[in-house]
């Protein structure tokens, strides 16, 4: 049975009627919060990522049963190396131990699984992981879910005027017919519509170097919740605050 957007019912269970067509097609999130989540509980912060990925399972299912078409989660920034060996080696076995367990149902539910971001640098165990379920997926019609990982925005744009540049060296490509769709080709995110909106939890109101030329247009939304706190009722509530917005796109209504 598929979810129907006329009879949702907020947190305040107040009746809700939102259009099909102001449910957002590409919702981004970053995940943020899971090493305060784990330091208010007395915990490493390895318990936090652990607990932040039974959130992202939470709310792959809550995204895929709103209809939502493209999905894309923050799992590891080229910033994030900097932090201590261990907690990288950790964050670099979740994506593994994730789709160990859940790639059976993503597969059930039709889900398609892309990934954003460098793979240089990546351990092989983890590409291993993320390309088996590529390939497995790879044919799937529904819900897409982009793991940006290994990803950062400059070093995306940095890596599309490479590109580029190197086009217009080797004479296929003319400066003057360099525009803007020529640029989003050559991002991670090629094919993908925009987000239309973007989560971020955990208090913090910053893009962290997330998708910054296609979140030109995004409608933000900043949630109070750790990460490992976000259910189903923080992503409704998300979705319903956008549907409420008036997006107009640098244009006026007549
Ligand atoms: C930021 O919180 C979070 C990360 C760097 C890792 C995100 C990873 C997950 C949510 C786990 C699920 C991922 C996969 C691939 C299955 P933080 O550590 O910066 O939190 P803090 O700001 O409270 O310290």
């Amino acid at each position: 049975m598929s979810f129907s957007w006329k009879k949702v019912f907020s947190k305040k269970n107040k009746q809700t009627e939102i259009s099909p067509d102001s449910v957002p097609k590409h919702i981004a999130i970053i995940m943020d919060g899971n090493g305060r989540w784990a330091a208010q509980r007395g915990l490493p912060r390895t318990a936090g990522h652990h607990a932040g990925m039974v959130a992202l399972r939470r709310t792959i299912r809550a995204a895929d049963e709103f209809g939502i078409k493209v999905l894309t989660v923050y799992a590891f920034s080229t910033e994030n190396w900097k932090r201590p060996v261990a907690e990288v080696d950790f964050l670099m076995r979740l994506p593994s131990e994730f789709l160990r367990t859940d790639l059976p149902e993503l597969i059930a539910k039709n889900v398609k699984v892309i990934m954003s971001g460098s793979r240089t640098g990546l351990p092989r165990h983890t590409i291993k992981a993320v390309d088996e379920a590529i390939s497995k997926t790879a044919n799937n019609t529904g819900m897409i879910l982009n793991f940006a990982l290994n990803y950062g925005s400059r070093a995306e744009i940095v890596k599309a005027v490479r590109e580029i540049s190197q086009a217009v060296a080797a004479g296929s490509l003319q400066v003057n017919e360099i525009n803007e769709k020529i640029v989003a080709d050559h991002l991670y995110t090629a094919g993908l519509p925009d987000p239309d909106l973007l989560i971020r939890p955990s208090g913090e109101i910053r893009l962290s170097n997330f998708l910054l030329w296609q979140l030109a247009y995004a409608e933000l939304c900043f949630v109070e919740v750790y990460w490992p706190d976000f259910k189903r009722e923080h992503l409704l509530a998300a979705i319903e605050a956008f549907s409420q917005r008036d997006r107009r796109f640098g244009t006026i209504k007549l």
